[in-house]
This record gives structure tokens, sequence and C-alpha cells, in this order.
């Protein structure tokens, strides 16, 4: 029996997340295992009426739990940010989810819009670094005149651009990306242990070329954490070719490791090459704590509620989940029970078909079944 914790969240998030929940206890009846759900209600809703992202007794009550899955956050009627910084990254921070797991994988029967590639070619897991870089949440934006916590920041900005610092003309803002060694260290292991499951391979991504001090260390941890795996290929990439490379040579990548801000970037590149959004899922992982499991897309409000959107990406991230509790082999089953569907003509609006978001996830729990 698993204990697992659910948010639905806002927006498509519900109804793609109860396709999910359908799936993976169809898994569970056919692989012999059972999952409790806890449902929690976290999201814009209860924040416009409350004014509570998510509470401390929400994250100590979640810190008991090994997974959560989760539909998406966003919602039209709060500034953004508010929910992604104060529920999303809040949660990944407060679990110490290091390792964002995005895995880009044409799945067989889905187009991609690289010309000439298929699914033997487009094959790889972005594994995103999730707690540091610029996603630390250290900035800060002010008038020349005024007194702020990083003077040093004001100064050597007035020096630079010859601004007046008792001028108010002049207005500035910083945001700190911090990486740390440890931080580092533990992402990259993880690729690594992964690449050697696989086809033993790791690329990283940086723009050590640049931002050389932060990705400077990045780049030294990486080869130290190489050198502790001699049967793993290694190669070092500058974000901006990567992206050159993801769209012209997929099959060149097995296991990519990037700092948070960059792989949050290259992945909605490789969601497109996967053949859209609506395929792309993302487990948040602490291999020893509470992971959480979510489609990579947002909370699409315009669709809420008409039933039509594609619940695979989060099926799909309830594949992870499952792999991440250890039924291997149910994981498995619904990846391919997710081809099955897709094989079968079952499939939404964004990939040509006609059918429901119920219809998706009640012909994968079929197959399953079966
Ligand atoms: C993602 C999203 C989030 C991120 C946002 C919603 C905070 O874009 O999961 O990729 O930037 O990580
Ligand atoms: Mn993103």
């Amino acid at each position: 029996m698993y204990r697992v914790a659910a948010i639905g969240g806002d927006g498509i998030g519900p109804e793609i997340l109860d396709e999910g929940k359908k799936v993976l206890d169809a898994a569970g009846e056919k692989y012999d295992f059972d999952i409790e759900w806890t449902d929690f209600d976290i999201g814009a809703e209860r924040y416009l009426e409350t004014g509570e992202l998510v509470t401390e007794e929400e994250l100590k009550e979640l810190s008991g739990y090994p997974a959560i899955y989760f539909g998406s956050i966003g919602d039209d009627r709060v500034k953004p940010g508010i929910l992604e910084k104060g529920i999303l990254l809040k949660m990944r921070f407060s679990f110490d989810e290091y390792v964002n797991l995005r895995p880009i994988r044409l799945l067989h029967g889905i187009q991609t819009p690289l010309a000439g590639k298929g699914p033997e070619d487009i094959d790889f897991v972005v594994v995103r670094e999730n707690t540091e870089d610029f996603y630390v949440g250290i900035g800060s934006r002010f008038r020349q005149s005024e007194k702020k916590e990083l003077e040093v920041v004001r100064d050597l900005y007035s020096v630079k651009f010859g601004l007046d610092v008792e001028s108010d003309a002049e207005e500035i803002a910083y945001q700190i990306g911090v990486l740390s060694r440890e931080g580092c260290r533990r992402v990259m292991e993880y690729a690594f242990d992964l690449a050697e499951r696989r086809q033993r391979r790791v690329a990283s991504v940086d723009k050590a070329n640049v931002l050389s001090d932060v990705y400077g260390l990045w780049r030294e941890v990486f080869s130290e954490v190489e050198g502790r795996h001699p049967g793993v290929a290694t190669e070092l990439t500058f974000v901006d070719a990567v992206t050159m490379w993801f769209v012209k040579n997929p099959e060149w990548f097995d296991v990519v490791v990037t700092p948070n801000m960059f792989g949050d970037i290259v992945t909605d590149l490789g969601a497109m090459i996967q053949g859209g959004l609506g395929l792309a899922p993302g487990g948040n992982i602490n291999p020893t704590g509470t992971s959480m499991f979510e489609p990579i897309h947002g909370s699409a409000p315009k669709y809420r509620g008409l039933g039509v959107v594609n619940p695979i990406a989060t099926i799909w991230a309830g594949a992870l989940l499952l792999d991440h509790l250890g039924e291997h082999e149910a994981a498995e089953g619904v990846v391919q029970a997710i081809e099955g569907t897709i094989r079968d003509g079952v499939v939404t609006r964004d990939l040509g078909g006609a059918a429901k978001t119920a219809d998706v996830g009640d012909h994968v729990a079929a197959l399953l079944r079966r």
C-alpha cells in the first residue's frame, strides 16, 4: 500500500490529474499494489478566498508522503509569480527535490516537427538541477539613491555605467544565481548513475564562457564526478549550442545534466521535439524524501472544464511516480499502454484526434487491465 498525496491545482490541473489517478489505480489492479490517495486543496481558488498558498502545516503533512501527484498551477486572476513561487517552487525547495527529471522521448505514433527523425532518434533524459541557480529568489530592484542591502551592487554599477548614485532617475535590478559544490555534485551523481543504466553518455549544459563564476564551479564539479564514472562518455556544451543540437542531432543525447534555469528553457524545446507540451512529463525528485510528479505544461485556464485537453503528460508523470516507488514493471506498463492508446487513435485534439480527456484515461486504463 502506497500513500500518495494528490494536488489538482488550477485550470485543467484537476481534470488531467483525475485521468492520471484512474490509470495508476488500474496499474495497481494489474500489478498488484494499492494506492491510497489523499487530496489536498491547494491552488488559486483557495488563495483568492483565504490568501493561503501552501501552509506550514501542509508542508509538514506532505513531507510524510513518499510522493505527490501534481496537476498544474496558474490563474489569470493572480499576478504571475505568486502561485508559481508560493506553491510549486515552495514545494520543490521545501522537500529539497534537487533533481528535475524530464524524459524527452518520442513515443511511437507521435509526429515530431524534426524532419527525418523518429522514436529511435529522440530518446534522452534531461536531469535539471532543481533547487539552485537563478531560482533561489535572491534579487532586488531599486533606485540609485535608495539605501539597500547590497550597496556593493549599486556602487559597482555606478562605476560601470557612470550613474549618479544620488540621482533618483536611474533604476537598477539584480538577481543572483547561486550554485554550491554539493548542489552540483548530487545532481551530477544522479545523472551519471542514470546514464550507467542507459547508453552511458552524459552531456553537461552551461554558459561558462560568460557566467564563469557559477558555471565555472559547475564545470569543475562535473569533471570530478566524471572521474568517478570512467565508463561514461561525456561532453561539455554551452546552452545556446545545445538548443541547436537538440533540433539538429537529438540522437546524440542520452542524459543531459543542466543548471536550473537552462533546464527550464531547454525542456520546453525538448517537449516540442517529442510532439508537444501535452506529452511531456516531469518528476521533482528527492531520492530519500518527498518527490513530486507533474506534467511540465501549465494550467491552460482557457480549456478548463471542457474535457478536451491531453492527459498523457500527466499519465506519463504517473509512470515516473510508479518508477520512483519501485514499481518498475507497472511504470513500463503504463508507458506501453499510452503508446497503445495512441496506436488505437484515441487521442485528443492537439494530436489531431477527437477523443475527450476522459476517453484517453479510460483507454489507457483498459489496455492496462487487459
Ligand atoms: C516548469 C515551470 C516552472 C519553472 C514555473 C511555473 C515556476 O516553467 O516547471 O518548467 O520555471 O520551473
Ligand atoms: Mn518551464
